[in-house]
């Protein structure tokens, strides 16, 4: 059944796990995370971004979305849409269907220039009262995320800030986050911690001042009752870097946030993981390996399936690591 976000995470609270929320594009990426989900018996929230509207059209994305309630009814789902630019975005997803919006205020409606705090809490609070009237969940942003080893926003096919950001943008500041949180009504915040979205979040394995765990548990000492997002939370699996590079691809030594991070957010109130890129990784391996070992396979459903394969897999594996299994 599709279900609200805040009905999700209440129960992630109350039972202390969080809920890895994939990025979805297509069929396979769908499916893969709903065969996880049945495996696992997990919630699921999927979400999908301004470029997977692009690239599949919004009733592609609704129906296909639509289609994993219907095959697996038993599955709670959360609807969500990722990074909303505006309340006018936020508002045209309501109206498609999505149970649960992200107004990411941090941005100005471009999504790529930082927002003074007073636009970012109008937005916000906009968007619940109008998401709110509905029936629908809103996850509001504080603090630019970015990489605390460089400086820089880490910015990705034009997802995110733009260049260099300062230091203090990159690090959401407790007392602001309960501020915002009183301000706007939201149901979940993201916070910057040191993540970024992509595959090059750190140069080498973080470590406690480039990945600021210790963040998570100042904000939720302050916020208790405040459901906590971490974006940009790919781990970036060296053994599917290594597969990619392994049949013909040219990925640089990379790292992301390690599992056992977020499952220490998760002990300090992180109930939704954004992650989009392990997928991406997977699915990349897979196909590579795929046709590498058998040349003369031309059926698409052959690779798919490679793909499919590798990403239930990684979705599995967070469902496990997160305790998500067992919860639907
Ligand atoms: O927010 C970042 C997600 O990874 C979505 O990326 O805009 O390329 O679909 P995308
Ligand atoms: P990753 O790029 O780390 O997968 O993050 C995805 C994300 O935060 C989507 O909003
Ligand atoms: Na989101
Ligand atoms: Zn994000």
């Amino acid at each position: 059944a599709l279900i609200s976000m805040r009905q999700m995470l209440d129960h992630a609270a109350e039972h202390g796990y969080g809920v890895p929320a994939f990025n979805v594009n297509n069929l396979e990426q769908m499916r893969a995370i709903m065969i996880a989900a049945d495996k696992t018996d997990s919630p699921v929230i999927v979400q999908a971004s301004a470029g997977a509207r692009k690239y599949a059209g919004a009733p592609f994305l609704r129906h296909l979305i639509l289609a994993a309630v219907e095959e697996f009814p038993h599955i709670p789902v959360c609807m969500h849409q990722d990074h909303g630019t505006s309340p006018d975005v936020c508002q045209r997803s309501i109206q498609l269907g999505f149970s649960s919006v992200m107004m990411d205020g941090s941005l100005m409606d471009d999504g790529k220039t930082p927002a003074s705090y007073e636009y970012n809490v109008d937005v916000t609070r906009r968007t619940v009262e109008m998401a709110h009237a509905c029936g629908v969940s809103v996850e509001g942003e504080l603090g630019c995320l970015g990489s605390l080893e460089t400086g820089q926003a880490g910015e990705e096919d034009g997802v995110g800030a733009e260049g260099t950001l300062d230091m203090d943008q990159m690090l959401t500041d407790p007392e602001e986050a309960a501020d915002f949180v009183k301000k706007t009504g939201v149901d979940a915040l993201a916070i910057a911690i040191g993540t970024s979205h992509g595959a090059y979040k750190f140069t080498k394995k973080p470590t406690g001042d480039v990945l600021r765990i210790d963040r998570i548990k100042e904000i939720h000492e302050r916020i208790p009752d405040t459901h906590l997002v971490m974006h940009g939370s790919s781990s970036v699996p060296q053994e599917w870097l290594a597969v990619i590079n392994e049949f013909g691809g040219e990925i640089p030594e990379t790292y992301g946030v390690p599992v056992e991070e977020i499952v220490e957010g998760i002990k300090h109130g992180v109930r939704k993981v954004n992650i989009d890129t392990d997928l991406r990784l997977a699915s990349t391996g897979a196909i590579r390996r795929f046709l590498a070992e058998n040349p003369s396979e031309f059926d698409p459903r052959k690779y798919f399936k490679a793909s499919m394969d590798a990403m239930v897999q990684v979705c599995v594996d967070r469902y496990e690591a997160f305790g998500t299994a067992g919860n639907a």
